[in-house]
């Protein structure tokens, strides 16, 4: 079986200082696999590192078993990818619906072809059609993540990036997000990797890897996560 993606001995550099220590990394289809570490360790450099914002090098990419080392974010994009960024980067002057039709832009024929929003957008994520006429920037910490999640999935990707998508969000809606990735997996079966500090959100995924220094330190179960692994790579 392909892996839905696979990273193998990735080494990223900002400059002269080296970050990323070979890496190796892999995610199936339908699964959701977590990244920890502590703040600083370099799991934001590896979602970068494979939407391709950042270049490794040395190291390979391979995504649906194709080597991706040299495509440009666009076309990873059109290739399955998608990824949220810590933070969640909306667009603030532009409504919710605006900003939902920019995830459609990697679907083929982009957004002249594509002009309707799939409505299973609105099942996982009901605030978002109420508001759809709202700025993106009036609506809350939460209910951005919700759009910028949702923005990204209707782009229909394979494989789903996500930094921290959690954090400093109010925790009712913490887990409507985790609800809503369960939902999208188990009716899609496309593969997550999650970079989470969350414990009961960590818990969701089937398996982990955790960073330190830019190297994959630990892996296996998060059915096996012992309470060794949490406080040496959870706690703040
Ligand atoms: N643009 C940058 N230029 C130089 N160093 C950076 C840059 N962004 C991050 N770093 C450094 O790279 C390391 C890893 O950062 P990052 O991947 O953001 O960590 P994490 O997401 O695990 O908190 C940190 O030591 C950070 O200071
Ligand atoms: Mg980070």
């Amino acid at each position: 079986m392909k892996n839905l993606l696979e990273i193998k001995s990735l080494n990223t550099y900002y400059g002269e200082s080296h970050i990323l220590r070979d890496v190796d990394l892999n995610v199936q289809t339908g699964e959701m696999v977590c990244l920890i570490g502590r703040n600083g360790v370099g799991k934001t450099t590896l979602l970068k590192s494979l939407i391709g914002l950042l270049r490794q090098k040395k190291g390979d990419i391979y995504l649906i078993g194709e080597n991706i080392n040299r495509k440009a974010p666009h076309q990873r994009a059109r290739k399955g990818m998608a990824y949220v960024p810590q933070g969640r980067e909306i667009i603030p002057y532009l409504s919710v619906e605006e900003n939902l039709m920019l995830g459609m832009e990697s679907l083929p024929g982009g957004l002249s072809k594509n002009k309707k929003i799939d409505p299973f957008i609105y099942d996982l994520f009901p605030i978002l059609k109420d508001f759809l006429q709202r700025k993106g920037g009036d609506l809350s910490g939460g209910q951005q993540q919700q759009l910028a999640i949702a923005r990204a999935l209707l782009g229909k990707p394979k494989l789903l990036l996500l930094d921290e998508p959690t954090e400093g969000i109010q925790p009712n809606i913490v887990l409507d997000i985790e609800n809503a990735i369960n939902q999208i997996i188990k009716d899609t079966g496309i593969g997550v990797l999650l970079v989470e500090q969350h414990l009961h959100f960590v818990r969701q995924a089937n398996r982990y890897y955790a960073m330190q220094r830019g190297g994959i330190v630990a892996s296996g179960n998060t059915s096996e996560l012992s309470q060794a692994v949490i406080d040496k790579f959870l706690s703040v």
